[in-house]
């Protein structure tokens, strides 16, 4: 069977960039690396088992999984690797992951000797039709999740649907969720592509939103289609970055009585939502409040039905889940600006909507608690 790598481009003048999408994209890596770069620093994470060539002397340097590594602290220590194996303004970064992996390394990348060259091979389907392209990178602080960061475009993507294939269950799941938001800003028929036309679907469409809007003025905030209450979920704790639930269930018995007092059985603690489920959700809600809003019709709210169900995603909000809660949560939102703002489908395609009535809010939310 012959190889058929894609290639996507990100049109942004000097700061263009290619994306090789396919099985076995990895291995074209030496050749996207950036003219001159003669050491490369590699920045992935244990459990990762993508092994890249970059054909320059390179070292590898591996980060912790978690949004708690998600942090300063990790660049920091990215800095002193760099600055111990001497790389140099003129050499590349090249970081080997999901999401966690391409944020941390990219901003790491912006800040070494003031912006070195950082290409991304994302090994998560989540990186690969989202967070490797378009330039955003960063890390958390205690007071929230990507508060520090900075637009620093890759050199070049490499999406290597072969390196998905060790992917844990909650992985895909997250990733289909992110997938599923493509279907309905501008990719039609995805669910039944083969997945490699899906990922190479949905990149070519962030690459050219990215290319029209690169700082998210106005365009690129169909991104966030879904979000709102998506984000609302996770500052809720119903869902949650893999390093937030590892810290949950890790709470147990570190929270737990004094040695010598018997200790409590261990309750079941249901897992929170990964983000891309939790964006699934976000989308049947954003449908049936596009209608209510009278912007979409019956027809339009079971594509949005049809399409989370093909991916066999959550469609209802997670036990305990309150409507007032999750709207408090909406409107401390720091892109909320004191109202109710949803990215939400219309005549003209889906379009940020702002001062969306509470009442109405309250009742569409209602309408998808579970059973
Ligand atoms: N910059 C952006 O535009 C953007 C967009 C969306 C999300 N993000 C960020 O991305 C992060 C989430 O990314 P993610 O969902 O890829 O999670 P992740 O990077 O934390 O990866 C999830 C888990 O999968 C493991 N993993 C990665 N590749 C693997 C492989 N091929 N086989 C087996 N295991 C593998 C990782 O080690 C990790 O434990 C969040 O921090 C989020 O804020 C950024």
């Amino acid at each position: 069977m012959t190889r058929t790598l894609r290639s996507v481009g990100v049109d942004l003048g000097d700061r263009s960039y290619d994306i090789l999408i396919g099985p076995g994209a990895r291995h074209g890596l030496a050749a996207l690396l950036p003219v001159g770069a003669r050491r490369a620093v590699i920045v992935t994470q244990a459990g990762i088992d993508v092994k890249v060539e970059p054909g320059i002397d390179h070292e590898v340097v591996e980060i912790g999984r978690g949004e708690r590594s998600k942090s300063m602290e990790t660049v920091g220590e990215l800095g002193r690797a760099m600055a111990r194996f001497g790389l140099s303004r003129s050499d590349v970064v090249i970081a080997v992951g999901g999401g966690l992996v391409t944020d941390v390394a990219g901003f790491a990348a912006a800040s070494w000797h003031r912006g070195t060259p950082v290409v991304h091979v994302a090994t998560t389907l989540l990186a690969q039709v989202d967070a490797a392209i378009g330039g955003k990178t960063g890390v958390n602080l205690p007071e929230g999740k990507n508060l520090m960061g900075a637009f620093w475009q890759p050199h070049a993507v490499i999406c290597d649907t072969e390196t998905l294939s060790t992917l844990p269950p909650e992985e895909w799941r997250s990733g289909f969720g992110e997938m599923a938001k493509y279907a309905f800003i501008g990719v039609d028929g995805l669910p039944g592509m083969p997945l490699e036309e899906q990922v190479a679907a949905c990149a070519a469409l962030k690459a050219r939103v990215v290319s029209a809007d690169e700082r998210e003025g106005g365009l690129r905030m169909i991104l966030n289609y879904g979000h709102t209450l998506a984000h609302a979920l996770e500052a809720a704790g119903f869902a949650a970055e893999p390093g937030d639930v590892l810290d949950q269930v890790g709470a147990g018995p570190a929270a737990g009585p004094a040695a010598g007092h018997p200790l409590p059985r261990p309750q079941p603690v249901p897992l929170p939502l990964r983000h891309g489920e939790a964006v699934a959700v976000g989308l049947v809600f954003a449908a049936r409040l596009a209608r209510a809003l009278g912007r979409i019709d019956d027809g339009r709210v079971r594509e949005h039905d049809e399409v989370v169900s093909a991916y066999e995603l959550p469609a209802r909000l997670p036990r305990g889940a309150e409507p007032a809660q999750l709207i408090e949560f909406m409107l401390r939102d720091k892109k909320a600006h004191g109202e109710l703002t949803f990215v939400l489908d219309g005549p003209r395609g889906v379009e940020p909507v702002a001062g969306v009535p509470s009442g109405l809010v309250t009742e569409v939310l209602a309408e998808l608690k579970g059973p």
